[in-house]
C-alpha cells in the first residue's frame, strides 16, 4: 500500500543569502537534486529572495515555504508581511521557529493567529515545537509539546489539521550538532502524533506529517527520517551547503521509496 504522507525534506536558510546570493544557490540546488515524485522538497528563503526565486523555482523540484508571516492581512503594522501577501508565492510558512519563540518572544497567542492567518491564506503551517534543554532536564518535554501543540492549534478543525505539518525541534539541537538518541526523537514524536490524535482526531493523527529539526546533516537523516514517526526533516546549516542538501535528499527518497513497499 502506498504510504500516504509524502516524505518532505525542508530547508530552512534562516537570515542568509542575498538575493543574488540566494538565486544562485536555488540554481545549483537545481541541477544536483532530481525529480523525484515520493519527495517533496521545500526551501525557505528569507522575505526579500521568496519573491524572484518564486519566478525562477522549478517546480517539479521545489516548493516554497516563507519563514514567517504576519497574522493580519493588512493595515498598520510597519515592517511585517501577511500570510495575505505570501499567499500567491508559498505553499507552506514556517511558523513558532524557536528563533522566533525564544529571540523574538511570540508567545502561543500569537503563533495560534499565524497558524490561522496561513490556512485563511491556503498556506500549510509548518509549525515548530520542541522544548528547551533545561525543560528536558527537568523533564517537562511532554508538557512543553502538548502546551505549544494545543494552543498553536486552536480552532483547527480535523480536516485542516490532517494537512498541516510539525516540526519537532528540540531547541538545545538546534545548530549544535547535538542530538537526540533515534529512541528520544521517536519517543517526541510518537507522543507528537498521540496529542494529535486527542485534539483533533484520528484522521488527522494519521495523516499530518511529523518532521524532525536540529543538527540534521547527511550522516544522520537517515536515522531520524527511519523512524516510524518521522516523515521527513527540517534541515537548517546543512541546507546551506549544495551537496550536503542534495545527500540529505537523496536519503529521503531512498526511504520514501521504502516506507511505500
Ligand atoms: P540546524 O537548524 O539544522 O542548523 O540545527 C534547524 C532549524 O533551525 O530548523
Amino acid at each position: 500500500m502506498r504510504h500516504n504522507r509524502t516524505v518532505m525534506v525542508a530547508a530552512n536558510w534562516k537570515m542568509n543569502l542575498k538575493v543574488g546570493e540566494a538565486s544562485r544557490f536555488m540554481h545549483r540546488l537545481e541541477e544536483k537534486i532530481a525529480i523525484r515524485q515520493n519527495v517533496e522538497c521545500v526551501l525557505a528563503p528569507n522575505f526579500l529572495a521568496l519573491q524572484p526565486i518564486s519566478v525562477n523555482l522549478d517546480r517539479r523540484k521545489f516548493r516554497l515555504a516563507s519563514q514567517d508571516g504576519f497574522y493580519n492581512d493588512f493595515g498598520a503594522y510597519t515592517g511585517e508581511v501577511s500570510m495575505a501577501m505570501l499567499h500567491d508565492i508559498v505553499h507552506y510558512s514556517i511558523i513558532g521557529h524557536s528563533d522566533r519563540r525564544h529571540k523574538f518572544n511570540e508567545s502561543d497567542d500569537v503563533l495560534a493567529k499565524k497558524v490561522q492567518a496561513a490556512i485563511r491564506n491556503d498556506i500549510i503551517p509548518i509549525l515548530c515545537v520542541g522544548e528547551t534543554l533545561q525543560e528536558r532536564l527537568a523533564n517537562e518535554t511532554h508538557h512543553v509539546l502538548h502546551r505549544q501543540l494545543s494552543s498553536d492549534t486552536l480552532n483547527i478543525t480535523s480536516r485542516e489539521m490532517s494537512v498541516m505539518v510539525i516540526a519537532y525541534e528540540p531547541v538545545w539541537a538546534i545548530g549544535t550538532g547535538k542530538t537526540p538518541t533515534p529512541e528520544e526523537a521517536q519517543e517526541a514524536m510518537a507522543f507528537i502524533r498521540k496529542q494529535i490524535k486527542d485534539l483533533h482526531g484520528d484522521r488527522a493523527a494519521k495523516y499530518a506529517r511529523i518532521l524532525y529539526g536540529g543538527s540534521v546533516k547527511p550522516d544522520n537523516a537517515r536515522t531520524f527520517m527511519e523512524l516510524k514517526d518521522c516523515d521527513g526533516v527540517l534541515v537548517g546549516g546543512a541546507s546551506l551547503d549544495s551537496d550536503q542538501f542534495a545527500s540529505i535528499h537523496n536519503t529521503a527518497y531512498k526511504i520514501a521509496q521504502m516506507k511505500d513497499l
